[in-house]
């Protein structure tokens, strides 16, 4: 198996919205655990830490206004491949372009107003997971997931 933790947002527009029932219920029944959850107000600084891979582009600025102006909910997920499996949930980042059924074709309409980050690759997930969490915050899941996944 190959297990793999990921960090996903409900960025302040799906607090706001009341969609995250909807979103972690989505993660639930694909069978990811989630493994830490933290409702909270991000920072500048963290909000562009988060996001520093796309500083200096021409989005960046409305992009940490947006992400700072709210409560948003992190979640630590867990499952195998996960950090495809939820992006391909997520969908692609402008909702006109992700696929029907993903969170963002079925709930959003705008690519700066998409509801929901999920980490890209291990690496982001290692760094992003960081910026949100500490170690101890993290429960232990294995025994959930292992009982209901094979290969
Ligand atoms: P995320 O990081 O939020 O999960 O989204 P993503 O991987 O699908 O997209 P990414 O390229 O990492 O962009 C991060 C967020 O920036 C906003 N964005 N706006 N106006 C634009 O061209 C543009 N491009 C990106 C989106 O809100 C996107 O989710
Ligand atoms: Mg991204």
């Amino acid at each position: 198996m190959a297990i793999e933790r990921t960090l996903i947002l409900c960025k302040p527009d799906a607090v706001s919205r009341g969609l995250v029932g909807e979103i972690t219920a989505r993660i639930e029944r694909r069978g990811y655990v989630i493994i830490a959850m933290k409702l909270m107000q991000l920072d500048g600084d963290r909000a562009r830490e988060h996001y520093s891979e796309h500083s200096g582009k021409p989005f960046f600025n409305d992009l940490v206004d947006f992400i700072t102006n709210g409560p948003l909910l992190a979640i630590a997920v867990e499952g195998e491949r996960a950090i495809d499996g939820c992006r391909q949930m997520i969908g692609a980042t402008d909702p006109l372009a992700a696929a029907p059924g993903s969170i963002r074709a079925d709930l959003a309409q705008t690519i700066g107003r998409n509801l929901v980050h999920g980490s890209d690759s291990a690496a982001s997930a290692d760094r992003e997971l960081a910026i949100f969490f500490e170690d101890k915050d993290f429960v232990s899941r294995r025994h959930d997931l292992e009982r209901w996944i094979t290969e």
